[in-house]
């Protein structure tokens, strides 16, 4: 029987013939050039996905207008002078056997640099969900302006090389702000009713559909929900969704959320199921006869299939698994289910380094993503005895990389089994697939031949005798054991002993430490003691509320009647309770049965001293340099194994 019948059967849309119904959705990577053209690292990245051959790939945003990028790194496509860099990007994609499309985009009240300068543009002047600034209502001259814009740059497109181009008016930006009651306000006739707010919309449609051509494809990316409070709401634009189309919409695309959703919806975090936003995507088919491609967590091909074969959808999208693996498609093709490395949907090298901290795509459990130009693809010169001390991420992760690099590698760990703390991150709510992905690289080290030797600590005397030519110390962090009157007490336990099971959750129960270990320990203590108490020493929650995990974990807790207590200081723990320092005044918390204490790690590096008596070659990676997340120990510790 075929593979994947649903899934890998082609589509045509508007006379483009595409191979199968993968597509690769949008996705920014701030890595164009600083002057918005198309770098050769984009194109590498590029290159590395379109050999899949999903059946069509839609390069990201791209601005229409100098009024509307995001980022200077944003690609344009709002002069003539980027045609040649998109026309590589189009070849790229086609080299592979892909359908190519662009993303034509305009940033409105999210452009932030421009907000600043008072300069960005918007319905109304509602302020900036994510920033807080107001932008320059427009005028009916900027809106045609705008439309004139969209449509030039999807000419532009078609010049490039590209097949087809997608309108968005998703998560946020100008259109979707058109779209939204929150952003906009305006009285006159883009204002107000649901109809009147999709009117530019509307015309940005049929002015790109005049320009383009009839013959040329037009995909329409849209939330089909705002979700958030006062925005549209899938029924709002369901009653919408067939003027786009009457328009000249071929394609909707239908994504959800905006970047302002407390949550990250539009990049959902693992709290939310693979697939879980197809029931939308269903709900759009029911009232147009253009095929509508859903997105929203897709990791698994077999789920996409299914999802096809249902008919909720004609084309899935698979966002950051596209990211985690850019070869799952041909893996699936295989049947090789178990080679494909899941996206863990942590949104740490993706998303949400792009957006807070705006730097390049990269990937937390995939090191090559974003660092193509630099990774190393064939064997060095000269095999090396690499000795690896720790198998968490970090170290695995530099064993799977020596090992590909054709090194000599052995991995000791002194605990029993391979995975360093993801054994335990692995252990509160909705982090199930942070064990999932540790045990695949886990055996994807072992299948490269490597032999990782669990309950041996690496130590001085055996890499005296064993003298390798290089050690990575991915050693991780030692447990801190804070100085607190009492912390000897019978009840005081820490973070792991909790997790692991090895003690049972307590009645009424204080967390020393309110940042992810301590946060994650009371999440998964929540629904099992009675009261629960977190004590952080800082005033803001080290646990950010911008990430979605943050947001999530903090939303969880707060409705399972937690007590977050911030810039608190256990001053003394006693038999059934715990002293408090909040704002220079002592709060005594009573009745405490369980104290739990989860205030970090430090950093453990006794091999690199060892190492350096010895004279042997070494680096550190991980925690072991300073405790952090598993994007820094994977990538320092790839990074260890490329220096070699
Ligand atoms: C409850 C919890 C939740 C977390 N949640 C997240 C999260 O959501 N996102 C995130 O990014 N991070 C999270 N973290 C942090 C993340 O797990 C760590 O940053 C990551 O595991 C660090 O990887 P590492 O390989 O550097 O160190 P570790 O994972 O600590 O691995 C080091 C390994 O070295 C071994 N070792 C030490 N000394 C020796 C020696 N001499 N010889 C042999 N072996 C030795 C140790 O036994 C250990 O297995 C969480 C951590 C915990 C505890
Ligand atoms: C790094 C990153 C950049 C993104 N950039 C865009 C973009 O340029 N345009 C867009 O419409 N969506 C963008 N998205 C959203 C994705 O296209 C996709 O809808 C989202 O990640 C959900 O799909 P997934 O769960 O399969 O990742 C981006 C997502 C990520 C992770």
């Amino acid at each position: 029987m075929q593979r994947l019948p649903n899934l890998l059967s082609p589509i045509v849309i508007k006379g483009l013939e595409l191979e199968n119904r993968v597509v690769m959705p949008p996705m920014g990577t701030n890595l164009g050039n600083k002057d918005a053209t198309v770098s050769d690292a984009l194109l590498a990245y590029m290159r590395r996905r379109a050999q899949a051959r999903p059946g069509l790939i839609i390069a990201e945003i791209s601005a229409v207008h100098e009024s509307g990028a995001l980022i200077d790194t944003e690609l344009g496509i709002y002069d003539d002078r980027f045609i040649p860099g998109l026309k590589m990007l189009s070849e790229t994609i086609h080299a592979g056997g892909s359908g190519a499309a662009v993303q034509l985009h305009h940033g409105g009240r999210e452009c932030f640099f421009l907000l600043n300068e008072g300069k960005a543009l918007g319905p109304s002047a509602e302020p900036s969900l994510i920033y807080g600034m107001p932008p320059k209502e427009m005028t009916l001259d900027d809106m045609r302006m705008i439309r004139e814009s969209f449509a030039a740059a999807a000419v532009r497109a078609r010049r490039a090389g590209f097949d087809m181009v997608e309108i968005h008016a998703a998560h946020g930006y100008l259109l979707c702000q058109f779209l939204s009651p929150i952003a906009n306000r305006r009285q006159d006739e883009y204002g107000a009713s649901m109809k009147n707010r999709a009117r530019f919309v509307v015309e940005v449609i049929e002015e790109v559909r005049r320009n383009v051509g009839d013959d040329f494809p037009i995909s329409l990316r849209l939330s089909v929900d705002e979700s958030i409070r006062g925005g549209y709401t899938q029924e709002d634009m369901l009653t919408v969704v067939p003027d786009f189309v009457k328009a000249g919409a071929d394609v909707i695309h239908a994504s959800l959320g905006t970047y302002g959703t407390p949550g990250g919806i539009t990049s959902a975090p693992a709290e939310f199921d693979p697939g879980f936003n197809a029931f939308r995507a269903r709900k759009v088919k029911e009232v147009v006869d253009v095929p509508v491609i859903t997105v929203g967590r897709f990791t698994d091909p077999s789920l996409a299939d299914e999802v096809i074969r249902r008919g909720d959808a004609d084309l899935v999208s698979f966002g950051r698994q596209f990211l985690a693996d850019p070869e799952f498609l041909p893996k699936a093709r295989a049947g090789r289910y178990e080679d494909i490395r899941t996206c863990i949907a942590c949104n740490q090298g993706c998303i949400e380094r792009l957006m807070f901290e705006g730097k390049t795509v990269r990937c937390a459990i995939n090191p090559e993503t974003g660092q193509e130009t630099i990774y190393p693809g064939t064997p060095a010169g000269t095999p090396r005895k690499v000795w690896i001390a720790g198998a968490g991420p970090s170290g695995l992760m530099a064993a799977h990389e020596a090992s590909r690099l054709g090194h000599a590698v052995t991995v000791f760990e002194k605990e029993g089994a391979a995975g360093g703390q993801l054994l335990f991150a692995s252990i509160p709510p909705f982090k199930k697939v942070y064990g999932a992905w540790v045990r695949w690289l886990e055996q994807k080290v072992r299948q490269s031949g490597v032999e990782i030797r669990t309950g041996v600590t690496l130590d001085e005397d055996a890499l005296e005798k064993g003298r390798p030519d290089f050690v990575i110390v991915a050693t991780g962090g030692e447990k801190v054991v804070p100085d607190i009157p009492g912390i000897d007490l019978p009840q005081v336990h820490d973070a792991w002993e909790i997790l692991a099971g090895t003690v049972p959750p307590g009645r009424d129960v204080l967390v020393i430490g309110g940042g992810l270990i301590g946060m994650e320990t009371a999440d998964f203590l929540c629904p099992r003691v009675k009261t629960l108490t977190v004590v952080e020493a800082l005033k803001r929650s080290p646990v950010s509320k911008l990430t979605s995990h943050g947001y999530m974990l903090h939303r969880r807790l707060k409705d399972g009647g937690c007590a977050l207590i911030l810039g608190g200081s256990v001053a003394r723990i006693e038999t059934d309770s715990v002293s408090v320092m909040v704002k220079g005044e002592e709060r005594r918390l009573s009745p405490v049965d369980q104290v739990v204490v989860a205030v970090g790690l430090s950093p453990r590096r006794e091999l690199k001293a060892i190492c350096e008596r010895l004279s042997i070659p070494h680096t550190l990676a991980g925690d072991a340099v300073s405790p952090r997340r598993i994007i820094e120990a994977t990538e320092e510790g790839a990074k260890a194994a490329w220096g070699i």
